[in-house]
């Protein structure tokens, strides 16, 4: 595994981080979920990223996780950092959504509850909430860290002016922000012209997610929807209407590229991302042990040469693809 220093921290990061959104909930399989969670530790994945909502049904994988945890790594708790978040939709209730300081704090004191955890190495703010001032929402992170039921802070989604609001107060209360979290693959290149350079400039690391466009980038869907896939399995996050002529020939192009290069496409698209200096780590999705290995190889080879990019940019763009 190959690690990097994450902003001004002193902490590293592997550049795969693994994702618990999709696939390690209550209607997935534990032993999947669990074998998935032991190759990646034992790979040099050190870094798993949670959310108080992942699931279904929302808290699930916390809880599944903090089943994994407590069975199989209770001894290696400080080889493995950890994050969650609050502020997505928990439940139907005036206080089951949104990042008021009531939120955040409770959220925390049940996704630790969850995981069985009794701190998170980052505790992350999951979206800008525009009903909420956002020192009210700082605040409750930098309390949280002075309650030890945190280590580090971080944001995910915020936009750029919001961002960059954020670092200033969390840098007053000298608890800098550690991570920030974008979307960012071949498919959605956006936050690297918004929200990269503001969080390098603070000193904040940059952790990207849906590197693969949530498959769309594995090239899995370039002959029709495979019957065990996210799409098949009725996501509402990726839906049969995604799979858009021009999204599927771009993903063809690619794919072509990715041969050339010895690479799978899903390889070829996490090289991508990491190609950018600026980025610390990728969290990476899998729905199998298959996958987690094969994307794994990408590390092997993370260098484009000019021409490459060149070709990449040109595929995404005439047509415009942004997914
Ligand atoms: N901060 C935020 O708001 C936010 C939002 C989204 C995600 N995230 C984080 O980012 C993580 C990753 O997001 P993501 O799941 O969308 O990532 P992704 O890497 O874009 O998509 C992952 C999915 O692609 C398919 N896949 C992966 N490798 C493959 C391979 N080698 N061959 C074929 N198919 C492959 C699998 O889906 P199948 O089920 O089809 O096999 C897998 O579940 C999440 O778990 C979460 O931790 C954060």
């Amino acid at each position: 595994m190959i690690y990097r220093r994450c902003g001004h921290s002193g902490i590293k990061l592997p550049v795969l981080s693994l994702g618990l959104w999709h696939n390690f909930g209550d209607l997935d399989s534990y032993d999947v979920a669990r074998e998935m969670v032991l190759t990646a530790f034992g790979q040099g994945i050190c870094h798993f990223d949670l959310a108080n909502n992942y699931g279904p049904p929302p808290g699930s994988a916390e809880r599944n996780f903090g089943r994994i945890l407590s069975n199989d790594l209770k001894a290696h708790r400080d080889e493995l950092f950890i994050s969650s978040k609050a502020g997505h939709d928990m439940w139907n209730g005036v206080y089951g959504t949104g990042s008021s300081r009531k939120n955040i704090i409770a959220s925390c004191d049940q996704s630790l509850q969850r995981t069985r955890l009794d701190y998170f190495d980052v505790f992350y703010s999951h979206r800008y909430d525009p009903e909420t001032p956002i020192e009210e929402t700082m605040q409750a992170l930098i309390n949280l860290v002075r309650q030890g039921k945190a280590l580090y802070v971080g944001i995910s989604k915020y936009p750029a002016d919001k961002q960059a609001e954020a670092y200033a107060i969390l840098q007053a209360a000298k608890v800098p922000c550690l991570l920030s979290q974008y979307r960012c693959s071949i498919f959605d290149q956006k936050a690297k012209q918004a929200n990269f350079d503001c969080a390098t400039q603070a000193g904040s690391g940059i952790i990207c997610f849906s590197p693969l466009a949530q498959g769309l980038l594995s090239g899995k869907y370039n002959q029709g929807i495979p019957a065990d896939s996210r799409i098949a399995k009725g996501s509402i996050f990726l839906q049969p209407s995604h799979l858009t002529k021009e999204r599927i020939e771009a993903a063809q192009k690619l794919d072509e590229m990715a041969q050339n290069r010895h690479q799978t496409l899903a390889q070829m698209s996490l090289a991508w991302v990491l190609n950018d200096e600026r980025v610390t780590s990728v969290i990476i999705g899998t729905s199998s042990t298959q996958q987690l290995m094969s994307n794994l190889e990408a590390i092997k080879y993370l260098s484009f040469d000019r021409e490459e990019l060149q070709k990449i940019d040109e595929i995404v763009a005439n047509p415009l693809i942004s997914f």
